[in-house]
């Protein structure tokens, strides 16, 4: 049996990693403590799965608990570990809560992974590690720039940490650090999604919301950005692509030893805001009512991927469009209404 520890994968990616996991022969072993998750989406990946999934309700920076895991269900053929804090928002007014829960658990994973010759790591990074870059498209060489938040500088660190770990003279650690862009949608079942929290901070789940009645407006975060609209541009990239990247990472991994590299995830293509909104408003024939407001402090003007890299090393390339995307992001939405 191949076991993979999938921390955080109650979580929007983490969740359709575990079923892209079992797919491709894995068997994923969850943890999460449902900080930001909700427990149905057991049920969701359940439904999927035909079983309901090995799950461990513990806090990644509990130590003891971890090494329990690691214990009772090892050992694992690899560790995805996705389990973080990635409001930008919220980092600004609670960091040291940031902190502890990305940068320390993300150094207690790798000393207990290190202890047990555990060596295949698999991280979840962001672009925003990249800030406003100067040139685009992004390419992995392009420079980090200081980061705007403490949710970015997190995500820099861990990367940092993650490359001298695996290059200490001891260390058998290998890495793949994967930046995503932005990602959106749902699985095409309509059995797992994203399950914000409260209000949303994400585009997605705020149109999707407002689209369902739940949400008087969407207010567009400014319109005098120099892009072709005015609008802010993302790489917009389907979860169910996203989530089969992390297979071909472990893929990747196999067989190399002491290696860390990083990979963009994304499509290669920008949209604005503006963009987005038509596409849904297209593609699904329901109104989404919208205004332009002020802009959101700390966003950066336009990003998107150089994806070359992920398709050459990782063979690996999306193959969802943003409609298809918005589609499945609203019959999440509509599922979620049902309820
Ligand atoms: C950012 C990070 C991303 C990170 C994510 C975590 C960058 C470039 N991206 O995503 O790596 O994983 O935070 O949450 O740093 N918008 C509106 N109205 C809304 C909501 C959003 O106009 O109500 C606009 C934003 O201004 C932005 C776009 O929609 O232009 C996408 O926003 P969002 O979904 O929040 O993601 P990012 O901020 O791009």
């Amino acid at each position: 049996m191949k076991k993979v520890l999938v921390t955080g994968g109650a979580g929007f990616i983490g969740s359709h990693t575990v079923v892209e996991l079992h797919e491709a022969g894995y068997t994923p072993v969850i943890v999460d403590n449902f900080c930001n998750s909700h427990p149905d989406v057991l049920d969701g990946i359940a439904t999927i799965l035909g079983h309901s999934p090995i799950h461990h309700n513990i806090d990644c920076t509990d130590e003891q608990a971890m090494r329990g895991v690691f214990a009772k269900e090892g050992p694992f053929v690899g560790v995805i570990h996705f389990a973080a804090f990635k409001a930008v928002g919220a980092s600004v007014n609670d960091p040291l809560s940031y902190y502890r829960n990305n940068v320390h658990a993300t150094e207690i994973l790798l000393r207990i992974m290190s202890e047990l010759d555990c060596t295949n790591l698999v991280f979840s990074s962001s672009c925003t590690v990249y800030g406003q870059p100067k040139q685009l498209p992004v390419t992995e060489q392009t420079a980090f720039q200081h980061a705007n938040s403490p949710y970015g500088y997190t995500k820099q660190v861990c990367e940092r940490i993650i490359q001298d770990v695996v290059a200490a003279p001891s260390s058998a650690t290998s890495a793949v650090l994967l930046r995503y862009f932005n990602p959106i949608g749902a699985h095409p079942s309509g059995a797992i999604g994203e399950l914000p929290i409260g209000v949303p901070e994400n585009l997605i789940p705020y149109i999707t919301q407002t689209a369902a009645g739940k949400r008087k407006e969407i207010v567009i975060f400014g319109d005098d950005y120099e892009t072709s609209d005015g609008t802010c541009v993302r790489d917009y990239i389907h979860v169910v692509d996203l989530a089969k990247a992390h297979v071909a990472a472990l893929h990747w991994l196999t067989g190399k030893s002491n290696v860390c590299d990083s990979f963009n995830l994304g499509t290669g293509e920008g949209n604005t805001v503006k963009e987005v909104i038509d596409t849904f408003v297209e593609a699904t024939g329901t109104q989404v009512p919208h205004r332009i407001g002020d802009r959101r402090p700390g966003d950066v003007e336009k990003i998107w991927a150089s994806a070359t890299k992920a398709q050459e090393e990782l063979g690996w390339k999306t193959t969802l469009s943003l409609k298809t995307a918005l589609i499945d992001a609203w019959n999440w939405q509509q599922k979620l209404e049902e309820q």
